[in-house]
């Protein structure tokens, strides 16, 4: 199953081009997540990872912030039940003790409703920094022997604080609102994916979107290094 990550650009520059402050786009672009979630499933996407807030967010005004946390919240609230009937499991990686305690409490008890689903894992990334997370686990794995890709994969996986073990490798990588840059976002799992930048802004991105990107990934040739099969001889 794909693993599809998406960096969902786009919500300020959207706003403000509907002459609206930023936090209205950051409203469209929750409405955009939920329509992709719900998507995902039918396009052959097993886990979809979303970056919703990087450690390097908290730099951004009060009231933006907070409406980001705010809209976090609001999510979970609505879409928990609905992603529980349909089989949509939620997983959130990404510091949680800078969190406020309403919303943590939010995000476990999303987890563990969602726990048994098994159609699509949705990982939201929160206060998410991978060049934090690689710094952590490097320090728990200082004595591991051996260490190993897989073993450092699962030290990454707690050092996230992910409870739905280690990411996998990430498919295909979606970066929307038209820059071409990784941003701190899952920088181990990308090594091998496939990268996708659309000048599309989040809030009008929807599953027709997601779609043409998929379609345009299962066209490319992935060679992980190695030669394509016809000419390896
Ligand atoms: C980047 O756009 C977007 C964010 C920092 C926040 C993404 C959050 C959401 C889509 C809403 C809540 C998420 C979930 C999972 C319910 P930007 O503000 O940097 O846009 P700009 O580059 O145009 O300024």
């Amino acid at each position: 199953m794909t693993h599809v990550a998406i960096i969902m650009d786009g919500n300020g520059r959207w706003a403000k081009s509907l002459g609206r402050a930023r936090e209205f786009g950051h409203r469209r672009g929750a409405e955009s997540v939920r329509k992709v979630v719900e998507a995902a499933p039918d396009l052959g996407v097993g886990t979809l990872t979303l970056y919703a807030f990087s450690s390097d967010n908290w730099t951004r005004p009060a009231r933006e912030v907070s409406a980001l946390m705010a809209l976090l919240g609001k999510y979970l609230r609505e879409q928990t039940s609905r992603c529980a009937e349909k089989g949509v499991r939620i997983n959130f990686i990404g510091r949680r003790d800078r969190l406020a305690p309403a919303l943590a409490a939010l995000v476990e008890q999303a987890e563990r409703r969602t726990a048994g689903c098994r159609r699509l894992l949705v990982r939201i990334a929160v206060d998410y920094s991978a060049r934090d997370a690689i710094v952590r686990a490097a320090s728990r794995a200082a004595g591991d022997v051996p260490l190993t890709r897989e073993s450092f994969a699962a030290r990454l996986a707690e050092a996230s604080h992910s409870s739905a073990g280690p990411v996998p490798d990430v498919d295909l990588l979606i970066r929307t609102g038209g820059e071409q840059r990784l941003s701190d976002f899952l920088l181990w799992e990308c090594a091998y994916a496939e990268l996708y930048f659309t000048p599309r802004k989040w809030p009008d991105f929807e599953a027709a979107d997601l779609e043409a990107a998929i379609r345009e990934f299962r066209r490319r040739e992935r060679r992980f290094g190695g030669v394509p099969a016809a000419k390896a001889v």
